[in-house]
């Protein structure tokens, strides 16, 4: 087949083809065929394409296939004073893979510091928008207004998308409603000049975030009526069955939640709509036990591996049934990888990760997490703030999950919520744990851990709190630790009160109020996120500091996964113990009464450590 076939075959029939036009098509600045092949009235230096910008089949549409790679787009350079200026209308036939904060399908756009000029079709993680700025709306140096469709586009499918603007009114639709308009802008469109019309990705002179999906068509007029009205009358009709336009593979591959005793999740998400298969096996048995997810159609599965033994080494092996193309079935083979049920036994030893706020910063959330893995943990406690925006796939598609390898492919991921999840269904989606996931209770060996959304209520009536005193009240394990995001204490410097110079509640308001509970029931440590920032307390109890053995609950903030670094209040407060500045994890160890942490930096030195004995 002529998938890879270059774009630049199809460029070689392209001309400055204004006068030879067909009348509907008068006032078309570009105009992209469903071959391909694309024409206008530009003039100048043109087109240049990407070797990674593939021809889609005619039986499913056509048009050109963008993978998302940063050299993938195609540049119109050099039409300057060519581009639409009083009135513009663009249409687009065109699927997203991939959503991004930040989608370009087509403009001519500046948007640096202050400075914005141009506009662009384009889309967010949910939603397609149009940004254009005009000379009504400029405030000195460019203003850009947006437009977002109050409708979602669905993952994959093409959607017949037009935006217009008349000098006074701008409208999108996505195939054939008005999905936003304004009345904001007005006057011609402005320009700076350094705009350059792009094809397949939102980019400027300092920002490049490429299209990773199909534009099977895509006209750009610069006419008060012919545009649009053609451009829905040609495709809006045949709106080509959907199919998907990326190549089968991994968009995240295989990974572990929720482990237990008998039972461990595993999660992997295709690029197509797939089937899941998951093989498994005890290491002292030869035959492999297959179970599916029972979800073909979906990109992401869930397989959770039931009738386990307890403290046995398991390998697994996730493979994906893709949706066939024609006759072929394609099939993705996840990596063999292993992983340790939980011991049914309080005597037993085991370890386990604290992590938190990884966030941004893959680079440093990968080193963290590898030295994490040279440990082996048999878990891996994350205290939120995973992603640095929830809703955007792309934070955990590319961001989170690759820098949490290889160790989430061994040891199961036991999250809690943090603000920067903003509660969006991707958490849900991608983690499997128990029900209502958003706060659960998990026994591992001797340990109990109260996992705690700090974002929502924990006020005296609150549901949560209730589950959570009921928990606590019902837990017979020897170690009982609590993890949420926001902590109860800390000596931090302004997330509570600006220390420098005034008063600081030392702490999230909200989450002290489980500091009654967590000292009415035993609980020896509360593990908590947010301020990036690595803090031990001495332990506290009734608001003095107090002995672990007399009851004291130590608080431990360990935010240090690779968002950027905190400070702490000058002077110390009066619960302070052992504080860093620096990006870290914790290493837990228990065997039986003896609990032993350290936590170590980025590069591998341990900077605190600590022995408990149980009460
Ligand atoms: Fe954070
Ligand atoms: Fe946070």
């Amino acid at each position: 087949m002529s998938q890879r076939t270059r774009l630049a075959l199809a460029f070689t029939a392209t001309l400055a083809l204004g006068a030879a036009l067909p009348p509907v098509f008068r006032g078309s600045v570009l105009r992209m065929q469903r071959s391909g092949e694309m024409e206008g009235t530009l003039s100048g230096p043109l087109r240049r394409a990407s070797a990674d910008v593939a021809l889609a089949p005619a039986a499913v549409g056509g048009g050109l296939i963008f993978n998302g790679a940063d050299d993938a787009f195609i540049s119109l350079g050099g039409q300057q004073g060519q581009l639409p200026r009083e009135e513009l209308h663009v249409g687009a036939l065109v699927s997203v893979e991939t959503p991004r904060r930040w989608g370009g399908i087509v403009g001519a756009v500046e948007d640096n510091a202050e400075a914005e000029t141009g506009w662009v079709l384009g889309y967010d993680d949910s939603a397609f928008t149009l940004m254009i700025s005009t000379e009504a709306t400029d405030d000195g140096d460019g203003k850009l207004i947006t437009l977002r469709a109050d409708q979602p586009y669905e993952f994959g499918r093409l959607h017949l998308v037009t935006a217009s603007y008349d000098g006074e009114r701008a409208e999108l639709t996505m195939d054939g409603v008005v999905v936003a308009s304004s009345d904001a802008p007005g006057g011609p469109i402005l320009y700076s000049g350094e705009e350059r019309l792009t094809v397949g990705a939102y980019r400027d002179v300092n920002e490049m975030f490429p299209h990773d999906g199909r534009i099977a068509a895509l006209e750009i007029f610069d006419t008060p009526f012919g545009g649009k009205l053609a451009f829905r009358k040609r495709f809006g009709a045949a709106n080509p069955t959907p199919w998907t336009d990326a190549t089968f593979d991994w968009r995240v591959q295989p990974y572990l939640t929720w482990p237990s005793t008998d039972a461990v999740s595993i999660l992997g998400e295709s690029t197509w709509p797939s089937e899941a298969v998951v093989l498994f096996r005890p290491e002292s048995q030869a035959g492999w036990t297959e179970v599916t997810s029972g979800t073909p159609g979906s990109r992401l599965h869930e397989v959770r591996l039931e009738g386990l033994e307890a403290d046995t080494k398991y390998f697994y092996q996730m493979n994906l049934i893709g949706a066939a193309k024609g006759d072929a079935v394609p099939v993705l083979e996840g990596p063999l990888r292993s992983f340790r049920t939980a011991p049914d036994s309080d005597e037993s030893a085991f370890t386990f990760t604290v992590i938190g706020d990884t966030q941004t910063n893959g680079a440093v959330a990968k080193r963290v997490s590898d030295l994490a893995f040279e440990q082996r943990p048999n878990f891996v406690v994350h205290c939120g703030d995973l992603v640095d925006t929830g809703g955007n796939k792309t934070d955990w598609t590319e961001t989170f999950f690759p820098s949490m390898r290889p160790l989430i492919e061994h040891a199961p991921l036991v999250p809690v919520l943090g603000n920067h999840e903003q509660d969006a269904r991707l958490y849900y989606d991608y983690m499997s744990l128990p029900a209502p996931e958003r706060w659960y209770s998990l026994r591992y060996g001797a340990a109990e851990f109260f996992m705690i959304d700090g974002n929502r209520s924990l006020g005296q009536q609150s549901e949560q709190l209730a589950w959570l005193e009921g928990a606590l009240a019902a837990s017979k394990a020897k170690w009982r630790f609590a993890v949420l995001h926001q902590p109860p204490y800390t000596s931090d410097s302004n997330d509570y009160g600006d220390t420098t110079k005034t008063s600081s509640t030392r702490g999230d308001m909200n989450v002290r109020n489980i500091v009654r509970l967590l000292e009415e029931h035993g609980v020896d440590i509360c593990f908590s996120g947010h301020v990036h920032d690595y803090e031990r307390t001495f332990p506290i109890k009734d608001g003095a500091v107090r002995p672990h053995q007399d009851g004291g609950v130590l608080y431990i903030t360990a935010a240090g996964g690779g968002g950027s670094l905190e400070d702490f209040d000058g002077t110390n407060t009066w619960f302070g113990n052992r504080k860093a500045r620096r990006h870290h994890h914790l290493h837990v160890a228990i065997l039986g009464d003896d609990l032993e942490l350290q936590a170590m930096d980025e590069d591998g030195r341990v900077f605190d450590t600590l022995r408990l004995r149980a009460r």
